[in-house]
């Protein structure tokens, strides 16, 4: 049984494609991936559940582009992992996704990195966490287009991390433990439009942008050294700020500004969207495991699925 785990972006997210540093933290919720036996099978082959999906590999083209008539998603990025080996696999790996997808969890990382080890364990290749990461990475720029590495990474390794794209990640001692309620909008998460929306207000207004991501690698920077620490007060503080530039980016919606709103009134010390935005979850910092309870309840008073998780 191979696992990957989820996680949630602290701080961070969007300026990371571009080469600044993001703070990400492992969630305990993983998906699985087990090989099951599949005689008489020619190719490899992927079932997901609870989607009740299963798919064979569509292999990227020589120069490792989708083919022009695939149209499967989850069978090319499924493909990219599979033409990584370099050899026929004619194996059936079945996933068990504990993680909303789409929802800015990571979760489509997460799926690929347990495939990747679960290929790895039947093969008997032994590889480092930033091996399996870079494979993963591969389906995730199907899934993604312009992925800037920190699903992989974190999936792999867990953990709380600083990550930059090209450097190996840099792990976070937190002096306590953090609790966070994750609220999930309902929304789907629009991880690829809203990189490619920013891709374009990059171009238009590439000063405008990369002061915008200046600010949030100062807030990345703080942000660790308020967790190494043990200060929640900043740390909140830092997630109310980080939310105030993704929103300058156009990248929150009324409905995660609500649950934000929500959060704080109920008690959170600050409140963000986490990972793409326009849809999928945000995230809230509480003290403690009872005021966790009350934020938990406020979010969903407004009708929303939110989990309390500690990091
Ligand atoms: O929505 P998620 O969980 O895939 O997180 C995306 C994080 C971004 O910084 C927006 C994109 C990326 O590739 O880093």
């Amino acid at each position: 049984m191979a696992r990957a785990g989820g996680k949630v972006i602290l701080f961070g997210e969007h300026g990371v494609v571009y080469g600044r540093p993001a703070l990400a933290a492992g969630l305990s919720t993983v998906p699985t991936a087990e090989l099951v036996s599949a005689p008489g099978l020619t190719t490899a082959r992927l079932s997901v559940e609870p989607w009740g999906v299963t798919v064979d590999a569509i292999a990227p083209d020589a120069s490792g582009h989708a083919p022009a008539a695939a149209t499967n998603q989850l069978a090319l990025a499924f493909g990219a992992i599979v033409a990584a080996y370099e050899q026929p696999l004619a194996l059936h790996v079945k996933v068990k996704m504990e993680l909303p997808s789409g929802a800015g969890l990571g979760g489509s990382a997460a799926l690929s990195v347990a495939i990747v080890r679960a290929f790895d364990d039947a093969l008997g290749i032994a590889r480092s966490s930033s091996e399996a990461a870079d494979i993963a990475l591969r389906a995730e720029r199907v899934f993604h287009g312009n992925p800037s590495g920190v699903d992989t990474a974190m999936a792999a390794a867990g953990g709380v991390a600083v990550y930059r794209k090209g450097q190996p990640l840099q792990t976070v001692v937190a002096k306590r433990r953090i609790t966070l309620v994750v609220g999930h909008s309902g929304e789907p998460g629009m991880t690829k439009e809203t990189v490619a929306s920013v891709a374009r207000q990059h171009a238009q207004k590439p000063e405008k942008v990369e002061q915008i991501f200046a600010g949030m690698e100062a807030i990345v920077n703080n942000g660790k050294s308020a967790l190494e620490r043990g200060d929640l007060v900043s740390l909140g503080q830092l997630m109310e700020l980080n939310q105030k530039l993704l929103v300058t980016l156009v990248l929150s919606t009324p409905r995660l500004e609500e649950m934000c709103t929500a959060a704080v009134k109920a008690g959170a010390l600050g409140s963000k969207l986490t990972g793409g935005g326009g849809g999928g979850c945000m995230i809230a910092l509480v003290s403690d495991e009872d005021s966790g309870k009350a934020v938990q309840e406020a979010l969903q008073k407004l009708g929303r699925d939110a989990f309390i998780t500690m990091v």
